[in-house]
C-alpha cells in the first residue's frame, strides 16, 4: 500500500498517437474516475512500441507527446497522477532482464496475445508473398516471425507494475493474460528471494454495452478501420461522422417507427446524452422522431460532452506535456529505485 494509504493503481498505454472514443471509453475515462479513490501512476509504454515496429522510432515521441494531451484533456490530474515514460526510467529495463530469467520460453509462447500477433503477421506475409515467389511464407515459423523483445512483451510489462508494486492495474479483457503472467513473475519472486512483490489484481470494469464503444459504422473502433471519432476532432468533424451512422434499416421514412435496441446512434445517445435516453426511445418507436433530427441532436450532444476535454487539452502545447513527464518520471524514479534497491538487497547482489 501507498504512503497515503490508497491502494497504487499502475496503468498503462503503448504510445501510439492521438487517442479516439473507443479509448476513452471503457479505458481513459475510468484512470479519471479512479483518481480519487487510489494512487494513480500513468505509463507511457514507449519501448513496448517497438515490438511491432522497431524501425520506425522517429514517431514515438511525437505521438506519446499526442497521447499525454489527451490524457490531461480526459482530466488526468498531473499535480496527483504522475505520467511518465517507461524510457526515462532505467530501471525498466534492468527488472525486466532479472524478470527474464524466472519465466519460460513456452509460457511465453503460450501467451494469446503473442499467438493472435503471430497470425496477423502470417496474414501479412502472405498477402506479400504472392507477388515474392522466393519467399514462400510457410518456410517462416512461428517463431521466426517475433524478435526476442517481442517474446518479451508481457515480462517488460511485469517490470512496468511490479516496479511500482501496482496492486491494481485497469485493463481491458485482452490484457488479463498479461497480468496472469506478472503475477506469476512475482510469485515466483517471493519464493526465491523474500516477499518483495504484491500479486497485482486486473480491475476489469463490468462488462458493459459501453465497455467498447463500437465506431460510427457498428464497428469496432479502431484506426485500422477507418471508423475513428478522435478526442481531438473538431467539432465539425465529429457532427459529420455521427450524421453518417446508419441507424434501423427498417426505419425507412421519417415518421416510420424505430427500433432503438438496433440503432448505434441510440447507443451514442445512452453513452453521451443518458437524461434523453426515455424520451428518445419513446419518439423513435412512436415513430415522431426522425432519424435526421435524431443524428443532429447526438452529435451536438457528443459535442457538449467532449468539449471541455477539447478546450483543457488545447491548454497543454508539446512544451507543457514535456513538463508534465519530466516531473512525473522524477517522481516516478524515485520509487522505481527504492524498489531496485529492494531487489537487489533481496537477491544479495549487495
Ligand atoms: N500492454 C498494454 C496494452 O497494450 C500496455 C501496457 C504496457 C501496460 N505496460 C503496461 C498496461 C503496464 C498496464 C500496465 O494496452
Amino acid at each position: 500500500m501507498a504512503t497515503s494509504g490508497k491502494k497504487r493503481i499502475l496503468s498503462g498505454m503503448r504510445s501510439t498517437g492521438r487517442l479516439h472514443l473507443g479509448n476513452f471509453v471503457g479505458a481513459l475515462e475510468n484512470w479519471v474516475k479512479m483518481q480519487g479513490e487510489y494512487e494513480n501512476y500513468h505509463l507511457v509504454a514507449d519501448w513496448h512500441v517497438l515490438t511491432t515496429d522497431a524501425e520506425h522510432t522517429g514517431d514515438i515521441l511525437p505521438n506519446t507527446l499526442e497521447m499525454v494531451r489527451d490524457w490531461l484533456g480526459a482530466g488526468i490530474d498531473p499535480s496527483i497522477s504522475p505520467m511518465f515514460r517507461q524510457s526515462k526510467v532505467k530501471e525498466h529495463s534492468e527488472l525486466h532482464l532479472l524478470f527474464s530469467m524466472l519465466v519460460t520460453q513456452s509460457r511465453l509462447e503460450r501467451n494469446p496475445t503473442l499467438k493472435e500477433q503471430i497470425r496477423d503477421l502470417r496474414e501479412k506475409l502472405q498477402a506479400r508473398d504472392l507477388d515474392d515467389e522466393n519467399r514462400p511464407e510457410n518456410e517462416v515459423t512461428d517463431s521466426g516471425l517475433i524478435t526476442y523483445g517481442h517474446l518479451g512483451y508481457p515480462v517488460l510489462q511485469a517490470a512496468d507494475i511490479l516496479l511500482y508494486k501496482g496492486e491494481v492495474v485497469p485493463v481491458g479483457e485482452d490484457q488479463l493474460p498479461h497480468l496472469e503472467i506478472t503475477r506469476e513473475i512475482a510469485r515466483r519472486f517471493n519464493r526465491y528471494y523474500g516477499e518483495v512483490f504484491p500479486e497485482p489484481d486486473g480491475y476489469v470494469l463490468e462488462e458493459t454495452k459501453f465497455s467498447r464503444l463500437p465506431g460510427p459504422d457498428g464497428k469496432r473502433m479502431s484506426k485500422s478501420l477507418g471508423n475513428t471519432i478522435y478526442l481531438s476532432d473538431g467539432e465539425e468533424e465529429t457532427g459529420k461522422r455521427i450524421m453518417t451512422m446508419v441507424t434501423d434499416p427498417q426505419k425507412v421514412r421519417r415518421n416510420d417507427p424505430g427500433r432503438p435496441e438496433v440503432c448505434n446512434v441510440f447507443t451514442y445517445h445512452q453513452k453521451f446524452n443518458p437524461d434523453e435516453v426515455p424520451q428518445i426511445d419513446a419518439d423513435c418507436r412512436s415513430g415522431a422522431l426522425g432519424c435526421v433530427a435524431c443524428k443532429k441532436n447526438c452529435a451536438a450532444k457528443l459535442n457538449d460532452y467532449l468539449r471541455p476535454m477539447r478546450e483543457r487539452r488545447q491548454q497543454y502545447n508539446d512544451d507543457a506535456v514535456m513538463d508534465v513527464l519530466t516531473t512525473g518520471e522524477t517522481k516516478a524514479r524515485a520509487v522505481a529505485q527504492e524498489t531496485m534497491a529492494q531487489v537487489r538487497d533481496a537477491m544479495k547482489f549487495g
